[in-house]
C-alpha cells in the first residue's frame, strides 16, 4: 500500500487484512507485552487544515504506539498563516524528515496533490466533501466486532449525504463488505444516478434495519438544518423504538445533539458511538504500519 487516499484504492484482501491487523494491534495494546514498534525512528506528520478531535488525536497516538516521532503542523501559527502554499508547506515537512503525511483539508483532492508533490505516503484524514477512508475502516471494524460479519447487514445511512466525506467512503466500503446499504434523507441530499437504494422515508425502513448510521449536518459545507429535517429524520427515542431489538446506532462524531440524533439515543445501549472512537487508534496503527512497509 503506497497511500490511503480513497477506499477505492484498496482491494478486498487489503481491507480485510487491515481490519484483521487492527484487531491484533488492539489486543496487543490492551495486553501486557506491548506492541512491536514497527515505525521506530520514523516520523509521522499531522497536517490538519480543518478542526479535528478524534481523528487527529488517534493518528497521533497510533503513530506513537508504533514508535514513530509525531510532528503536528498548526496552520494557525505556521507559515500557512503567512500565505505559504500547501505545496511549499508539504515540501518543507518532507525536507524536515517526515516519512508519512496525514492530511485533512477543506478542498477535495488535496491529499492526492500532497502525495504527488512529495512522493511520500499520504493518509487522507478527510478532504472536503470527498472521502474519509480511515473513518469508514474503523466503522467496519466496529461492526465486525459487534456482529462478527458485515455480510448481509442492512444499514441505513441517514442525513446530509451530499456534504459528508464519511458517506463518501462508506458508500464504497460497506457494499464491498456485503452490507445492504440504503441512503436515506431529504431528496436534496440524495445522490443522483447511484446504483445504491435511496429513500426519503426513514420511518418505513427502521423496522428492517440492523444499523442506522447518522451523518452530521455539515453546516460549514452548505448543509442547512430545517425543521422538516429534524421532524422527519432525527433519530429520537420514539423513532428508535421502531428498530429491531438488536439494531445499533452509529455516528462518526462530532454530534449535533438534538439535530440528527437526540441525547437519549446517543447515550443509549444501542449506540456504538464510543466504540467507533475506540476502534480509531488500532485501525490507524494498521494503516500507518502498512504504509511504513511493515504490514499488508
Ligand atoms: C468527520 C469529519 O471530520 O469528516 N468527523 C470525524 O472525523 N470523526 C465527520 C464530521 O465532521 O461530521
Amino acid at each position: 500500500m503506497k497511500n490511503l487516499i480513497s477506499i477505492r484504492d484498496l482491494g478486498l484482501p487489503e481491507i480485510s487484512a487491515l481490519i484483521a491487523r487492527a484487531g491484533e494491534l488492539r489486543e496487543q495494546c490492551e495486553g501486557d507485552h506491548g506492541v512491536e514498534p514497527a515505525l521506530s525512528g520514523g516520523c509521522v506528520a499531522n497536517m490538519f487544515f480543518e478542526p479535528s478531535t478524534r481523528t487527529r488525536l488517534s493518528f497521533d497516538l497510533a503513530a506513537q504506539r508504533l514508535g514513530a516521532h509525531v510532528i503536528t503542523l498548526d496552520p494557525e501559527t505556521s507559515s500557512a498563516s503567512k500565505g505559504e502554499s500547501l505545496h511549499d508547506t508539504a515540501l518543507t515537512l518532507a525536507a524536515i524528515g517526515a516519512d508519512i503525511l496525514v492530511v485533512r483539508h477543506s478542498q477535495s483532492g488535496m491529499p492526492r496533490s500532497v502525495a504527488d508533490w512529495t512522493g511520500l505516503p499520504v493518509v487522507n484524514a478527510g478532504d472536503g466533501v470527498n472521502e474519509h477512508p480511515t473513518q469508514a475502516l474503523l466503522d467496519a471494524a466496529t461492526l465486525q466486532q459487534q456482529f462478527g460479519s458485515l455480510d448481509g447487514l442492512r444499514m441505513l445511512l441517514v442525513g446530509d449525504i451530499a456534504h459528508s466525506r464519511v458517506a463518501g467512503s462508506l458508500i464504497h466500503l460497506m457494499p464491498a463488505l456485503g452490507v445492504e446499504l440504503t441512503l436515506v434523507g431529504p431528496r436534496r441530499w440524495l445522490p443522483e444516478g447511484t446504483q445504491l437504494e435511496t429513500s426519503t422515508e426513514l420511518d418505513r425502513l427502521l423496522p428492517e434495519a440492523d444499523v442506522v448510521y447518522l451523518l452530521r449536518v455539515q453546516r460549514e459545507r452548505g448543509g442547512e438544518v430545517s425543521d422538516d429535517f429534524v421532524s422527519r429524520y432525527r433519530l429520537d427515542r420514539e423513532r428508535s423504538s421502531r428498530l429491531p431489538g438488536h439494531a445499533v446506532v452509529m455516528h462518526a462524531g462530532p454530534l449535533n445533539r438534538g439535530i440528527e440524533i437526540s441525547d437519549d439515543v446517543a447515550d443509549s445501549p444501542r449506540s456504538l458511538i464510543t466504540e467507533q472512537v475506540r476502534s480509531g487508534v488500532p485501525i490507524r496503527m494498521a494503516v500507518l504500519e502498512a504504509l511504513g512497509g511493515g504490514g499488508t
